[in-house]
């Protein structure tokens, strides 16, 4: 069941957050829906500008497509992830996205707001909710690199008047973490005093954490057992803090590292112990597995599994 992002929020407010999993193939797909439906889990697909540039935009979307149909109890929004204004608009128009990100927090803040204001517009125009950023996480973001040392913190006052400038339905708030693999130099905690007080300033307004992969030690360990060389350094959220961060207000929790590590350990460690195969079925196979299983974990840190029965009953009594 496709529902919209701002429905599962209201629900999950305060009680759990729901994982928004970046997907970019078939395994992917397979492996997140299927783990949903394992965890009892409502889920986030999120599909990129880049996702969308590698398996093509119709591929991607007749992907998810199938995957409802494949597991017809999942409940699940989709949703573009650091959307350009293009892409946003292009996502909006298809009719087929529950949200959409507009990520202008590169920009100087007054061309934030107006960015953001006019694809909200646009998006609220057609039932599609919009989640924007304020402040600046560290790491890479899409083609934009920002030094850790230089990351910024959403500012909290700022925060308010964003959100009654743009009339956005979520904003990504800066609270210390980064994109990708190599997030911080030592123990990393969120800055969750940061946290509660943009939540004082909007109380009960969804919230979202980026860049929250944990970069599990083991996976690293195995990644490089297996011919990697991924730097064994790389530490990433604890997953035992997002359930400090939703009292807090966070809903949505983005993920897609941690996918991708389970990919790169699945297709290492098989062609390490299977180097005679040459069956792209066999690895692809260990991957939905391996990648449900990995959803199942995340589900169960955020407080989201088992909500399936409860969220689909309430969202059936609006029909
Ligand atoms: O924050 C960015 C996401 O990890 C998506 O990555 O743009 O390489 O698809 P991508
Ligand atoms: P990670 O790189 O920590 O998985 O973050 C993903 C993300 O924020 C996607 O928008
Ligand atoms: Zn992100």
């Amino acid at each position: 069941m496709l529902v919209t992002t701002s429905e599962l929020f209201k629900l999950a407010y305060g009680r759990y957050a729901i994982g928004a999993y970046n997907i970019n193939n078939m395994e992917q797909a397979r492996g997140l829906f299927r783990g949903g439906v394992e965890a009892r889990a409502p889920l986030i697909v999120q599909v990129s500008k880049g996702a969308r540039a590698y398996a093509g935009v119709k591929m991607i979307e007749a992907m998810i497509r199938a995957a409802e149909e494949m597991y017809p109890e999942a409940i699940f929004a989709v949703h573009i992830d650091h959307g350009d204004e293009e892409t946003c608009y292009d996502a909006i128009d298809s009719g087929f996205y529950s949200s959409v990100m507009i990520d202008a927090s590169h920009e100087p803040l007054e061309a934030n707001v107006a960015i953001t204001k006019r694809v909200v517009e646009r998006a609220h125009a057609k039932g599609v909710n919009v989640e924007a950023e304020l402040g600046m996480l560290g790491g890479v973001e899409e083609d934009i690199q920002v030094d850790e040392k230089h990351a910024l913190l959403t500012d909290p006052d700022e925060a308010a008047e964003f959100v009654r400038l743009t009339g956005c339905d979520s904003l990504a708030v800066a609270i210390g973490t980064s994109h990708g693999a190599y997030k911080f130099t030592g123990r990393q905690s969120l800055h969750l005093e940061r946290l509660a007080e943009i939540q004082q300033r909007l109380p009960g307004f969804p919230l979202v954490m980026h860049g929250s992969s944990s970069v599990p030690r083991e996976e690293v360990e195995r990644i490089n057992a297996a011919g990697g060389a991924i730097d064994p350094s790389a530490r990433g959220v604890d997953v035992d803090e997002f359930a400090k961060a939703v009292p807090l207000g966070v809903v949505k929790v983005n993920i897609d590292t941690d996918g991708r590590l389970v990919w790169t350990r699945v297709h290492r460690e098989h062609f390490r112990d299977h180097p005679e195969n040459f069956d792209l079925r066999k690895p692809g196979k260990i991957m939905m597995a391996e990648y449900a299983r990995f959803i199942v974990h995340k589900c169960e840190k955020l407080g989201c599994a088992g909500r399936l029965e409860q969220v689909r009953a309430a969202l059936t009594a609006d029909l």
